[in-house]
């Protein structure tokens, strides 16, 4: 099989990334067919409600569970999703949500591990899940933030494209956290597979930035259980941004963890998301901090 390494030059900043690729160079992901997914699916419930749209159970003929989400906001073409799949499929880690396969045909979708108890959020909301207890709290802030280090720091490219929010957090049967709706298919389209090469100091600065934010606020909604809406979000990051905030703490802890928490690991938390959400001067710690303090702590 030939392979075509055309470069497009409609856009200067793509350059670097439209080499073509054929579907011979995904061998590693299964192929499946529009009707095949369609007949996986039917009948199927939405598994989880990611911000990029629903995930779908589904079940093939030989029996595989997965989940499949379909791909609606890329505009580009065959190459080009082609492309994205490919560097979706080089991702490996056990916290994120790995890609099994795809479709092309009339309709794109992406295929993914079956993640049994679909997301935080659900968990954190629905009284009829299993409430977290506060060490599986602590192990899902800090899976999440292996991801993102993961992503950024050994990833090459790097990617950026991360949205962190309990409805985008799904759990395993053991309760591991996997970050989904990572990657190169979402709205900002321009940032696909950026490299460290074309994103400028500031550009990997801001985003770095908005992840810590997030990260932030991912901290507060396992605290406290309240799941980040628009407007919830902004009540608990000015709570913790007040500087008596400690003096509330636990008011605003989430009843379901009873008094199985630790006051001392409860405490430091707050201020980690203190400090992550901290929008006014420059930022407190880097990302890598942030890291290996969570890390070390669920160790
Ligand atoms: C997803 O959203 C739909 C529509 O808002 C809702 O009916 C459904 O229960 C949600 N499912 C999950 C798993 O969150
Ligand atoms: C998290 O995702 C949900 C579902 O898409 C969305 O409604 C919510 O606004 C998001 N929260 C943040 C802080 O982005």
């Amino acid at each position: 099989m030939v392979k075509v390494a055309v470069v497009i030059s409609f856009n200067p900043s793509y350059n670097f990334w439209f080499n073509l690729i054929d579907i011979s160079q995904l061998h590693f992901l299964r192929h499946f067919s529009n009707k095949n997914i369609k007949r996986a699916t039917a009948g199927f419930r939405i598994v989880a409600n990611l911000s990029s749209g629903p995930v779908y159970r589904a079940k093939f003929q030989d029996g595989l569970m997965a989940m499949v989400k379909e791909v609606k906001t890329f505009p580009q073409g065959k190459a080009a999703f082609y492309k994205e799949v490919q560097l979706l499929g080089h991702l490996h880690h056990c916290h994120l949500v790995g890609l099994r396969g795809f479709s092309t045909g009339r309709e794109r979708f992406l295929v993914f591990e079956y993640t049994e108890r679909g997301s935080l959020k659900e968990h954190l909301t629905d009284p009829l899940k299993t409430p977290l207890t506060w060490k599986t709290r602590l192990l899902i802030v800090t899976g999440v933030a292996a991801a993102l280090e993961y992503l950024y720091f050994f990833c090459n490219p790097p990617i950026y494209h991360v949205s962190i929010n309990s409805s985008n957090v799904l759990l395993d049967e053991n309760f591991n956290a996997k970050l989904s709706d990572v990657g190169l298919l979402g709205s900002r389209g321009n940032h696909i597979g950026k490299s460290h090469l074309l994103c400028s100091r500031e550009c990997m600065d801001q985003e770095c930035r908005n992840i810590i934010f997030q990260l932030g606020v991912l901290i507060l909604e396992l605290i406290t259980g309240q799941p980040s809406e628009e407007d919830g979000t902004d009540l608990l990051v000015q709570w913790v941004q007040d500087s008596n905030f400690l003096r509330s703490m636990h008011k605003i802890v989430d009843p379901a963890l009873g008094n199985t928490y630790d006051s001392i690991e409860l405490r430091t938390l707050l201020i980690v998301a203190r400090l992550c959400t901290k929008t006014d001067g420059n930022p407190k710690f880097s990302m890598q901090q942030i890291l290996w303090y969570l890390q070390r702590k669920a160790d």
